[in-house]
């Protein structure tokens, strides 16, 4: 029987494991383990992995490896457990169990499992357990927190492996939401995610009354306490005309859609099962400016999707330079075991998707170097998060997500403030508070 005293969890991939580690660590807490400050120094390590992308998994698995001879428990929550499930534990003798996404609240069922019972343990069940959405868990930030609204997809994109590990859409009742919303507003919290694969989803499920993702805001903006909503994912298929003019009336809902296009190739985005094209994307972005002038618009893009050819490429690229997008997370496509695309070739040379990816990166490089300099001399409200890395300067965010930096007094820390742009570094504003 190992002793467990002390854990660490280590969390990889999107927001939604994040705050699914918030709720393993919550239940942890209660069970009196402390936590410790890096693996070495733990008793249960429990990595929370992603399998979104292969170069993902392979870190987990790198990392896992180190403590293959060491005499600690180790668990292997999130969407790896979900997709290899048995072979996980049949490959690496050394994991004492595996988590699924479904099972977060059995942690400690699982622990005094271990206990009493030398054996590889899995959890990791098909179905989604909405005690999951009662469960309010310690966040490790004071001022930001994420809840979820809606998890699973249903989308099927082509190259996804998400409606494998996180199952089919399900959207968290209304009033648990609210209530979590003004458990963390009670709390101070500043600053609220609303998360989901496909937010605009929210609601489509509910067979007992009409209410969709754009009611959920109007009714979390007339909760006082916090000053932000955010939100993502947003399926480009499924925005409508009700949440650009939510974004546009709500004074707390932050002008910014994550609004991933994948490719901009009619041909690719077929074979990607997206479900638009590229003009109906650019009509949607069109409108959403028009309704909200000042909105900021993130992306993905997959590049090096089979039989992507530089024609289509160049679609994805000048499609980049006409939206300016103001946020962009740019991969290589990876084929993903279960999906439809991993059927078919992946006959992309490397070097060709490098070269793609450098081209892209560096439009978004002078995209945005474009856009910083125009914002030199204007004034921003800032939500003040944090020290900066340097210890000295505040960190902060602007509603349009950009991050700003400038100098002032540590308890400005959770307030909003409003900051004169100077200058900028790369991704990051200069700036200092502006004088009333
Ligand atoms: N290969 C590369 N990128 C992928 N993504 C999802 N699946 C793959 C894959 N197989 C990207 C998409 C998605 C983001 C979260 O990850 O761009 O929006
Ligand atoms: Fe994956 Fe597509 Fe669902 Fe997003 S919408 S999680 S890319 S299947």
């Amino acid at each position: 029987m190992k002793v467990i005293k002390t854990f660490f969890i280590r969390t990889y991939g999107c927001q939604m494991n994040e705050l699914d580690s918030e709720i393993l660590l919550t239940q942890l807490d209660s069970r009196g383990l402390k936590l410790a400050k890096s693996e070495q120094e733990a008793d249960l390590i429990i990595f929370n992995t992603c399998s979104v992308r292969d170069l993902a998994e392979k870190k987990v698995l790198g990392k896992i490896s180190e403590f293959k001879n060491d005499n600690k428990i180790i668990g292997i929550a999130g969407c790896m457990a979900m997709s290899l499930k048995d072979t996980l534990l049949k490959d690496y003798k050394y994991i004492d169990f595996i988590l699924g996404t479904n099972d977060l609240l059995k942690i400690n069922e699982i622990l005094d499992d271990l206990q009493t019972k030398n054996i590889q343990i899995n959890k990791t069940s098909e179905n989604y357990d909405i005690s999951i959405d009662n469960f309010f868990a310690k966040r490790n930030s004071p001022l930001k927190a994420s809840i979820s609204i809606i998890r699973g997809c249903n989308n099927f994109c082509s190259y996804c492996i998400v409606p494998f590990t996180r199952g089919r859409e399900i959207s968290r009742s209304k009033n648990s939401i609210i209530k979590e919303f003004k458990y963390l507003a009670n709390l101070g919290y500043k600053e609220i995610t609303l998360l989901g694969q496909n937010v605009n989803s929210y609601g489509k499920d509910f067979t007992d009354e009409k209410f969709l993702f754009s009611d959920l805001l109007y009714e979390l903006n007339k909760i006082d306490g916090i000053e932000r909503i955010r939100f993502m994912t947003s399926h480009p298929k499924d925005i409508s005309i009700e949440l650009m003019h939510a974004i546009k009336d709500l004074e707390k809902v932050c002008e910014f859609v994550h609004f991933p296009i994948q490719s901009g190739s009619n041909k690719i985005l077929k074979k990607m099962n997206r479900k638009y094209t590229r003009e109906s994307y650019l009509e949607k972005v069109n409108l959403l400016r028009q309704v909200v002038p000042n909105v900021a618009i993130g992306t993905d893009i997959i590049i090096g999707f089979p039989e992507e050819t530089e024609e289509d490429f160049q679609d994805t690229f000048n499609l980049f330079k006409e939206v300016k997008y103001d946020t962009a997370f740019i991969f290589a496509y990876s084929p993903r075991r279960g999906t439809l695309a991993s059927k078919w070739k992946d006959e992309i040379p490397k070097d060709i998707k490098n070269k793609r990816l450098q081209e892209l990166l560096s439009l978004y490089h002078e995209i945005l170097q474009e856009k910083y300099r125009s914002y030199v001399g204007d004034i921003r409200q800032v939500l003040v998060e944090r020290l900066n890395k340097d210890q000295k300067m505040l960190k902060g965010r602007t509603k349009r997500f950009e991050k700003v930096i400038f100098e002032g007094k540590e308890n400005l820390i959770g307030s909003l403030q409003n900051v004169k742009i100077e200058s900028f570094n790369h991704q990051t504003l200069i700036g200092s508070l502006a004088k009333d």
